[in-house]
């Protein structure tokens, strides 16, 4: 399974899932306005953007596909 590493947590996640899906599971709530489950992804509001290294900006969470290797904090 892949992995990614949440807050220096290092969590297994399914492929398909989002970083915000992601940090839920290694137990790192993300506030979130315009996502909703049963919704389709906005990703306009940015109330749910952490940190993604080597990114030089802050990402939505919500909106970013989780990938292998990512160090995300939140
Ligand atoms: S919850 Fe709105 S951009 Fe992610």
């Amino acid at each position: 399974m892949p992995k990614i590493t949440i807050d220096n947590q290092e969590i297994e996640f399914e492929n398909g899932m989002t970083v915000m899906q992601a940090c839920e599971q290694a137990g790192s709530e993300i506030p979130r306005f315009c996502y909703h489950e049963k919704l389709s992804i906005a990703g306009n509001c940015r109330m749910c953007l952490v940190e993604m290294e080597k990114a030089p900006k802050p990402i939505a969470s919500c909106a970013m596909p989780a990938a292998d290797g990512m160090v995300i904090k939140n």
